[in-house]
């Protein structure tokens, strides 16, 4: 299971930059590898040259209860009604990842953006399916500022049923992988790391735009890879969409609550896992296109199939998703970026190709704000 996974440590700091513009006019380092070992430091002695140890990983007992149903309104709804929905980058450089796919973005300040801006950002982050922001101030706001004037604004936050968060803050969901063995996602019982998965999908609101930055990552690897689910459905012929739109599909939490219970990952489940029946192909609420909805980590099984046939169809269509480069990205962090994702449209993979131990620490937050319940909008 590796929905948390993260890494590691690595060389000294890089360079040194003041922040941008904030009212605290202390220095933060970029950090880019530095080699930490968190476990060393587990008995509270942590690392105080570190400023972001405010979101060292964590694990406690707590007991949530089961989540409530909500209304979610897209932010990017309102921007349909925008004479120009793009302005939120008048300024800005963006380059294409790939034609279809994915963006690059340099000269907006994601922390600058008001109302208008936000549901904007919503509509083209549904639009591209995944966009890298360089250069934020991101890292320089509080974690509350992050979660309440950031986060919220895009739907109610998700707290993770298992996953490792900051002490104080259980609705970031932290990535992290060092030298120390607590968190580090073990594969070598399999060929290769790589997990493609939409969070969190046995939920019956899933998340719709998500939010992901690096506090410090390895001096290379450890990118994101992403796939288009939105392409990954064009490229089917016209019977068999037709026919994968008829289906609903398990996802559930099971798995990954159970490998919690056998002692991994802090070995925490404070919330039951939940099941839950998605359509196979759903539409996004913005823009109207329609998405593959099914993903190897949480998807189990096709509603009304024998299991052959739902193996077969699950089967065919992981491999499709995981096979086409074609309409896959793979995003290349640097000091600052933070990257934005629609999850309803799109699946992901972190990439640990550097050894913890060497490499260097990754250690990185995600905000991940529910949409509304996955549907599919017939013709
Ligand atoms: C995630 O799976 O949500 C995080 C991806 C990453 O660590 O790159």
């Amino acid at each position: 299971m590796a929905t948390t996974i993260t890494e590691t440590i690595t060389e000294p700091l890089r360079t040194l930059r003041l922040r941008p513009e904030s009212s605290e006019k202390t220095e933060k380092p970029n950090f880019k590898g530095t080699k930490y070992d968190h476990d060393k430091d587990a008995g509270g002695n942590k690392d105080d040259a570190y400023p972001y140890a405010w979101a060292l990983p964590t694990f406690n007992n707590d007991k949530y209860p089961p989540l409530t149903s909500f209304e979610h309104k897209d932010p990017g709804l309102e921007a349909l009604k925008h004479e120009n929905p793009k302005e939120f980058l008048a300024n800005a450089e963006v380059s294409d990842l790939t034609p279809r796919f994915g963006a690059d973005v340099s000269g907006v300040q994601l922390t600058q953006l008001d109302t208008r801006g936000k549901q904007q950002l919503a509509k083209f982050v549904a639009e591209r399916g995944v966009v890298v922001f360089r250069d934020q101030d991101f890292l320089d706001q509080t974690p509350e500022w992050m979660l309440n004037d950031w986060g919220s604004f895009f739907g109610r936050l998700h707290v993770h049923p298992t996953s490792a968060h900051p002490k104080d803050h259980p609705e970031f969901h932290l990535v992290y992988r060092d030298m120390s063995k607590t968190f580090n996602y073990e594969f070598t019982d399999r060929f290769t790391s790589s997990v493609w998965h939409s969070d969190v999908t046995y939920e019956e609101q899933p998340p719709g735009l998500t939010t992901l930055f690096l506090f410090d990552s390895p001096a290379s690897g450890g990118d994101t890879a992403y796939v288009s689910q939105t392409e990954a459905y064009k490229r089917l012929s016209p019977s068999f969409r037709a026919y994968l739109e008829t289906l609903e599909v398990i996802h559930s939490g099971v798995e990954q609550a159970n490998y919690s219970r056998a002692g991994n990952r802090g070995g925490t489940v404070r919330r039951e896992p939940v099941e839950t029946a998605h359509p196979l192909v759903r539409s996004h609420p913005v823009t109207g296109e329609k998405a593959l909805y099914v993903n190897k980590q949480f998807s189990r099984r096709i509603v009304g199939l024998k299991q052959e046939e739902s193996e077969a169809i699950l089967n065919l269509l992981y491999d499709h998703l995981a096979k086409g480069v074609d309409f896959q990205v793979r995003v290349k962090w640097s000091p600052k970026a933070v990257v934005l994702w629609d999850n309803r449209i799109t699946a992901h993979s972190a990439i640990v190709d550097f050894d913890s131990a060497q490499d260097g620490r990754r250690h990185g937050a995600r905000i991940t704000p529910q949409a509304e319940r996955p549907f599919l909008r017939k013709e």
